[in-house]
């Protein structure tokens, strides 16, 4: 069931939806993912936008499935949805929801991008609020998100949204080297 809400952009009235992944926005997803690595942005990555043809959805289906039963050795329990707005791809968000250790140190619960041309109008706090409710639904009573703490925009969105600081730890990554990462806890 994917969950809808309205809320006010600068622009109007709009309604944004996190549904499952469908064939009917792959186009748009792989325009996000295009951006992102145009932009260089190293916070997220998603799906290398280059691997993504007409047979994209139909061949990585069953990984996706095995990865919400926990079928994926070394990789924890996780749910995909993508954010859509009026017929228009917006962004993604990720739940993981099992604390291993990669959770609690590395990638955190929730893993979420907005396209990058629609940065700044509000989307990435209404996808992060509504992934919260999908969280809920899933039984979580709380969620970790762990960020850079060079990324000024997820830190305000989180603090936003009730997120309270845990530590901040040094960590390494391939895409963002070493680097400080804030943990914060969402109660929900
Ligand atoms: C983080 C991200 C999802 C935010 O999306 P967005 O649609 O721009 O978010 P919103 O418009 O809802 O809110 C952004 C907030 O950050 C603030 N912000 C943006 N850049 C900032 C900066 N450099 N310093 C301080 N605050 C900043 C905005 O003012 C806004 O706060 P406000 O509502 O109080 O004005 C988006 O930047 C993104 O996709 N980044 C790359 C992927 C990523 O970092 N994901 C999270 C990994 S933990």
């Amino acid at each position: 069931m994917p969950v809808l809400v309205n809320f006010n952009l600068q622009e109007g009235r709009k309604t944004l939806q996190l549904i499952k992944r469908c064939p009917e926005y792959v186009s748009g997803y792989k325009d996000y993912c295009r951006e992102l690595y145009d932009n260089d942005i190293v916070y997220f990555r998603p799906t290398n936008p280059d691997s993504i043809d007409e047979d994209w959805f139909s061949r990585t289906k069953c990984w996706y499935d095995k990865k919400e039963k926990g079928l994926i050795e070394g990789q924890p329990i996780s749910f995909h949805y993508w954010a859509v707005d009026n017929g228009k791809f917006i962004g993604e968000f990720q739940l993981r929801t099992q604390f291993t250790e990669k959770v609690l140190m590395d990638i955190g619960s929730i893993g979420y991008a907005v396209k990058v041309s629609e940065w700044g109008k509000g989307y990435g706090t209404e996808i992060l609020r509504l992934g919260l409710e999908i969280a809920k639904e899933h039984g979580m009573e709380k969620v970790l998100l762990n960020i850079n703490e060079k990324n000024a925009a997820s830190v305000r969105v989180c603090e936003k949204l009730g997120g309270k600081l845990e530590d901040t730890v040094e960590i390494y990554n391939e895409a963002e080297e070493r680097h400080l990462l804030k943990r914060y806890w969402i109660t929900l």
